[in-house]
């Protein structure tokens, strides 16, 4: 049974890795297969780290090989990956793990490689500590990081760049926001704390509940119901930095999967117009405003090109959480690091430019805008905003600072780990009024 999960995973790994495949969508795809829930814990676990620790173990698997499998045969390549993550970050037990994954050879139709797995994975174990100094010897293998994106980090935040990649590789907690209209968070926490749930209230954030490990959601208290929504500290900061009060007009931009959005709509009764380029992803704020029983105007549009969308009424708020590298939140989604490339930045940049300059002229006198990103890299943040503010008079930043984190050139940025929150970076401009 569990050799058929190894074997499930490694394609899935393959596919992810090496074809593009979003771990999300290959976790879709693969885990209908398996009926037993803790086979697809092991699925999801086994997918997850193997995209994480891939740019470690990968090369790796490469020097304990004569010939290199990666494109001859993907699936044994990734298998083999996956040996090494079993045994080095799962820590599942060694003859468990090397016997199942041998075993996987045959659920994969590849029963001839079985004798090779098996003296790969043992010489692995036999020369463990000469092979990790030489993958600690550099960062990239390291920290699995690609190279491109070590350098930046170095370049832009050179004090912690070691720390950020360390939490990037770190296991997040779980984090609730409550919903303010169907509950409120001291009984939230009880009925976690009597479900069995070690929840605690976050310390600064006031609709934050912490859960110190990933769980299934739709089993705890109140979900159905509405109750809470599934979202990081860092990107809770929002609500308040959009200083709200009822009867705004507000504009979510960028606005899918709404986790945002629908908090705007918790915490004051206001006029949200949430848009969204990707009717794909707007169907998923239509659910979420569903299931938490909220209400907004949702408009397929692009932000960039009002003239297809605005009704010429301005916004009172602006929220623009802005297409970036996600940079900021590698530790929640393992295969970023595997699918941006350092070229995609300069086309996230013009896309931040296009929207910001495009949003900008829509904002009532004295109204606010907030630009956010998941971004570490300051060319997507303070880079953008600096522009805008050097091209337009009447737009002023509002000095603001966070419990975590470190003021950037302007705004202010919440690096990975920061707090034990995701990276996020938030300026707030106020036009004159
Ligand atoms: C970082 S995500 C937003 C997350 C969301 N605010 C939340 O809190 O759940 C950025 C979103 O912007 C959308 N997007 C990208 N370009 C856009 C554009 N030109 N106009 C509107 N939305 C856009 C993407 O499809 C994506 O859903």
């Amino acid at each position: 049974m569990k050799a058929d999960t190894r074997a499930l995973a490694a394609r899935a790994l393959a596919e992810v890795a090496l074809r593009g495949a979003s771990l999300r969508d290959a976790m879709e795809r693969h885990a209908p297969k398996l009926s037993d829930s803790r086979d697809r814990a092991l699925l999801m676990a086994l997918l997850s780290e193997g995209a994480r620790w891939w740019l470690r173990f990968d090369p790796a698997i490469d020097g304990l090989l004569e010939k290199p499998l990666r494109h001859k045969d993907p699936a044994i390549h990734a298998l083999l990956v996956l040996g090494l993550v079993q045994l080095e970050i799962l820590q599942l037990q060694d003859y468990a793990a090397v016997a199942a994954t041998v075993e996987a050879t045959r659920s994969l139709k590849r029963p001839q490689l079985a004798g090779l797995v098996n003296a790969v994975l043992r010489r692995w174990q036999r020369e463990r500590e000469t092979l990790i100094v030489r993958l600690d010897a550099t960062p990239q293998t390291r920290h699995a990081h690609p190279a491109w994106l070590g350098a930046a980090l170095a370049r832009d935040w050179p004090q912690q760049a070691e720390a950020v990649m360390l939490a990037d590789n770190a296991e997040p907690p779980l984090m609730l926001r409550v919903n303010r209209q169907r509950s409120e968070r001291e009984s939230m926490l009880e009925q976690l704390h009597a479900s069995g749930q070690a929840a605690s209230a976050h310390p600064w954030l006031p609709d934050a509940v912490v859960l110190p490990h990933s769980t299934d959601i739709t089993r705890l208290p109140g979900f159905e119901e509405g109750a809470f929504a599934v979202q990081d500290g860092a990107a809770q900061v929002a609500a308040d930095l959009a200083d709200l009060s009822d009867g705004l007009r507000v504009l979510d931009a960028c606005a899918a999967p709404g986790g945002k959005a629908c908090h705007l709509l918790e915490r004051a009764a206001i006029d949200l117009t949430a848009l969204e380029l990707d009717a794909g992803r707007a169907e998923r704020i239509r659910q979420n405003l569903m299931r938490l029983r909220l209400d907004a105007k949702l408009v397929i549009g692009d932000a960039g090109a009002p003239a297809g969308w605005w009704k010429h009424q301005p916004f009172d708020r602006i929220l623009i959480d802005a297409p970036c590298s996600a940079s900021g939140v590698l530790r929640r989604r393992p295969d970023v690091r595997l699918h941006r490339r350092e070229s995609d930045i300069a086309a996230m940049h013009a896309q931040q430019r296009r929207i910001l300059s495009a949003l900008w002229p829509l904002l009532a006198p004295g109204g606010r805008l907030v630009y956010i990103t998941c971004s570490v890299l300051r060319a997507e943040n303070e880079g953008i905003v600096s522009e805008l503010l050097a091209a337009h008079a009447d737009a002023q930043a509002v000095d603001f600072s966070l419990p975590v984190g470190q003021a950037a050139a302007i705004g202010w940025q919440i690096l990975p780990g920061d707090g034990d929150l995701d990276g996020m970076y938030y300026a707030v401009l106020r036009k004159q009024a």
